[in-house]
């Protein structure tokens, strides 16, 4: 059945959990999500983004949503709109049947340029106003996401001077968080502590001094009743990164968030994670070595099905490592 973001994460807190948040496109992605729920027990949040809904199309994404629910009467879904550009976009995906939505507020409407705080507050006040009257969670953010360790903001890029955010921009202040959270009434939050979006996060291991997690404890304090939320989180496997490589891919030395430093987030407040990046590694790795493997191939089904199990493996050990799984 489908739930409000508020419904799960007020369980995941109670019990100390936190959500992986995974993206999704098409078919497979929902099929392998949902098939390791059933396994390993686990709630689950279905986002999409503004690029799923062109990809797919509004209406294809909520009848996969609905089928999924269909299939597994038993395992709660919440269906999460990510990264909201602006109210409007916001009050579409209510009427399409969202149970959340994200109002990204730390961006302007370019959904590029960061924006002041009063506008944040503004239109994420806005969006609550009209969420809450029907029941549908709100996600805001506040900072900017993006790596400490370069300054860069990741896909969020094009903003600052040269492209780079100041230090303060990038790390969520918890008194601002309270202020934001008493103004506009959200119930999750996603704050920046040094994680940003995509592949291309770290060009080293990640260590306290470029990733955060000490902040979310301070921000948990002075918000204890609004769910926090870490984008950014994918941990990019270098396995899967061995295999897209192996099989012809071209992909830089990179690296994630380790799933270690996302438990300790977890164990400091953090109830819902954001995954995408991991997936599309993941699904890319199996394609390339099905073809790689077996040129001869061009029946789609024998790739995606390995994508599919591909993705399905990432989902089963998130669910278990985030204490998710046992949870349904
Ligand atoms: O927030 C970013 C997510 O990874 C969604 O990416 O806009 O390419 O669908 P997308
Ligand atoms: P990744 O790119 O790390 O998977 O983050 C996804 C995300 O935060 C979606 O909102
Ligand atoms: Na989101
Ligand atoms: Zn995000």
């Amino acid at each position: 059945a489908l739930i409000s973001l508020r419904q799960l994460l007020d369980h995941a807190a109670e019990r100390g959990y936190g959500v992986p948040a995974f993206n999704v496109n098409n078919l497979e992605q929902i099929q392998a999500i949902m098939e390791a729920a059933q396994e390993t027990d686990s709630p689950v949040i279905l986002q999409a983004s503004a690029g799923a809904r062109k990809y797919a199309g509004e209406p294809f994404l909520r009848h996969m949503v609905l089928a999924a629910a269909e299939m597994y009467p038993d395992i709660p879904i919440v269906l999460h709109q990510d990264h909201g550009a602006t109210p409007k976009v916001c009050q579409q995906s209510i009427r399409s049947g969202f149970t959340s939505v994200m109002m990204d507020g730390s961006l302007r409407e370019d959904a590029k340029t960061p924006s002041s705080y009063e506008y944040n507050v503004e239109v994420t006040a806005k969006v609550c106003e009209m969420a809450h009257a029907v029941g549908v969670s709100v996600e805001g953010e506040l900072g900017c996401l993006g790596s400490l360790e370069t300054g860069d903001a990741g896909e969020e890029d094009g903003v600052g001077a040269e492209g780079k955010l100041s230090h303060d921009q990038m790390l969520t202040d918890p008194v601002q968080a309270k202020d934001f959270v008493a103004k506009t009434g959200v119930d999750a939050l996603a704050i920046a502590i040094g994680t940003s979006h995509g592949a291309y996060k770290f060009t080293r291991p990640p260590t306290g001094d470029i990733l955060a997690i000490d902040r979310i404890a301070q921000i948990h304090a002075a918000i204890p009743n609004t769910h926090l939320v870490m984008h950014g989180s994918s941990s990019v496997p270098q396995e899967w990164l061995e295999i897209i490589r192996k099989y012809g891919g071209d992909i830089k030395e990179t690296y994630g968030v380790p799933v270690e430093e996302i438990v300790r987030g977890i164990q400091s407040g953090v109830r819902k994670v954001n995954i995408d990046t991991d997936i599309r590694l993941a699904m890319t790795g199996a394609m390339r070595q099905v073809f790689f493997e077996k040129p001869s191939e061009f029946d789609p089904r024998k790739a995606l099905e390995a994508a599919r199990k591909a993705a399905k493996g990432i989902c089963k050990q998130r669910f278990e490592a985030f204490g998710c799984a046992g949870n349904a």
